[in-house]
C-alpha cells in the first residue's frame, strides 16, 4: 500500500515527477485546490483496481508558490527558495519550480493515467518546467550499477527522519506536522567515464561492493567516498538520516543516463548538510568522488503538507 502524501515509501517500479510552473495565479488557485480536495480519491481508486501497485502520490509546493496560494497562512519555518550551494570544482544549481508531483506505482500505465488526470486538472493554468519517467533497474540499483536505497531508514524511522514532528506549540494552519520538505534534484552520469573506470575504483567512490552491496570496511573507505560523505551526524553523536526515494531514468538514443534524486525530509538543513558535504566539502575540498561523474542539472525545494493538511487547504476552495 501507498497512498497520498505517503513521504515514507519505496522508490516502486515506476515513477513520474513533474516540475509545474503556475502561469497565473488567480485562475490556478482553484484548479490547484480542486486536485488537492481529490488526489486522495483517485489513488483509492487506483488501488481498488490494482490492490497490489503499491500506488501512490505526494504533491508539493515550492517558497514563492505557497505564499501566493496561500496568501495569509504560515509559512512552513525551512521553505524558502534553494540557494545554490557552490564549491571550488562542482555545483548544486537553484532551478524553479512551483508545484512537484510524485506519482509512483507499480505499473507505468497506472502513473501515466494519474498524470494525465492531474495535468487535465491543470490545464492552461500551469506549464511543465520537466517530466520525468523513472524505474526502479533490476534490483534496486542506481543507474551507476550500485543497489541505491540500502541505508535508508526502515520501521519507524521513516516517519520521525521524513516528516517533521508534532509540536504541541503549533495548531490549525500552523501545525505542519506529518508534512515534509523534499529536495529534488536531477543528475546526469558521464557514463563513458565511468564505465571506464576499473570496477574496484567505482566501488571506492559508492563505498560499497558492486555486486553484493556490502559495505567497504573503514579502512578501505576512503573520505570522500559518497557513502562516507552523507553519513552525518547530529550534535549528540546522533545518526542524522533523510529518506531517499532516488529513481533511475534514461534516454537511451541521447546518450542521457541520470539518477533523479528525491530526498524527503522533516528538517531540511540535514539535506543541506550532506549537500554541503558533497559539493564543497568537509573538511573543504574533501568533495564527494560521484560527482566527478555525475552533473546536477536541476535543484529544488518544495513542502509535502501532510494528507490531512491537504484536506485542509481543499477546504478554501
Ligand atoms: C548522483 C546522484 C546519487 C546517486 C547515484 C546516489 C547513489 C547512492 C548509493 C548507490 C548509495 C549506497 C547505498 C545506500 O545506502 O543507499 C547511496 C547512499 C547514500 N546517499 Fe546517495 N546518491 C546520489 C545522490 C545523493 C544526494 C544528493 C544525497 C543527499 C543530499 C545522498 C544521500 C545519501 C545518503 C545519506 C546515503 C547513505 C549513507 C550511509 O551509508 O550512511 N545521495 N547513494
Amino acid at each position: 500500500m501507498s497512498g497520498v502524501q505517503d513521504v515514507t515509501a519505496s522508490p516502486g517500479r515506476c515513477a513520474i515527477i513533474m516540475v509545474l510552473g503556475i502561469r497565473d495565479y488567480k485562475k490556478a488557485k482553484p484548479k490547484i485546490l480542486e486536485v488537492c480536495g481529490k488526489l486522495e480519491a483517485l489513488v483509492r481508486s487506483e488501488l481498488n483496481r490494482f490492490p497490489d501497485s503499491a500506488t501512490g502520490t505526494v504533491l508539493a509546493f515550492g517558497a514563492t508558490a505557497w505564499k501566493k496560494l496561500f496568501k495569509g497562512w504560515p509559512v512552513p519555518e525551512e521553505l524558502s527558495l534553494f540557494e545554490p550551494i557552490e564549491g571550488e570544482k562542482h555545483l548544486a544549481p537553484s532551478t524553479p519550480g512551483d508545484l512537484f508531483i510524485h506519482i509512483r506505482s507499480g505499473r507505468m500505465d497506472v502513473c501515466q493515467e494519474l498524470a494525465g488526470i492531474i495535468s487535465q486538472s491543470l490545464d492552461g493554468v500551469v506549464e511543465s518546467i520537466d517530466e520525468t519517467h523513472g524505474f526502479r533497474n533490476f534490483d534496486g540499483r542506481a543507474m551507476v550499477g550500485f543497489v541505491d536505497g540500502t541505508e535508508n531508514p526502515t520501521g519507524d524511522d521513516t516517519k520521525e527522519f521524513a516528516t517533521i514532528a508534532p509540536d504541541p506549540q503549533k495548531t490549525g494552519k500552523a501545525d505542519f506536522s506529518g508534512g515534509s520538505y523534499v529536495l529534488i534534484q536531477k543528475y546526469l552520469h558521464d557514463m563513458k567515464a565511468w564505465e571506464a573506470l576499473p570496477v574496484e575504483e567505482q566501488e571506492k567512490t559508492i563505498g560499497r561492493r558492486k555486486y553484493n552491496d556490502l559495505e567497504l570496511s573503514d579502512q578501505a573507505k576512503p573520505e570522500n567516498a559518497h557513502n562516507a560523505v552523507t553519513n552525518i551526524k547530529g550534535e549528540n553523536g546522533e545518526e542524522l538520516k533523510i529518506v531517499r526515494a532516488n529513481i533511475p531514468f534514461a534516454n537511451a538514443s541521447k546518450g542521457e543516463y541520470g539518477t533523479y534524486f528525491l530526498g524527503y525530509a522533516g528538517k531540511f538543513s540535514t539535506t543541506k548538510r550532506m549537500l554541503q558535504n558533497m559539493f564543497q566539502g568537509d573538511p573543504p575540498g574533501n568533495t564527494d568522488r560521484l560527482l566527478d561523474f555525475s552533473r546536477a542539472v536541476t535543484g529544488t525545494l518544495f513542502f509535502a503538507p501532510a494528507p490531512d493538511y491537504l484536506a485542509l487547504l481543499a477546504e478554501e476552495a
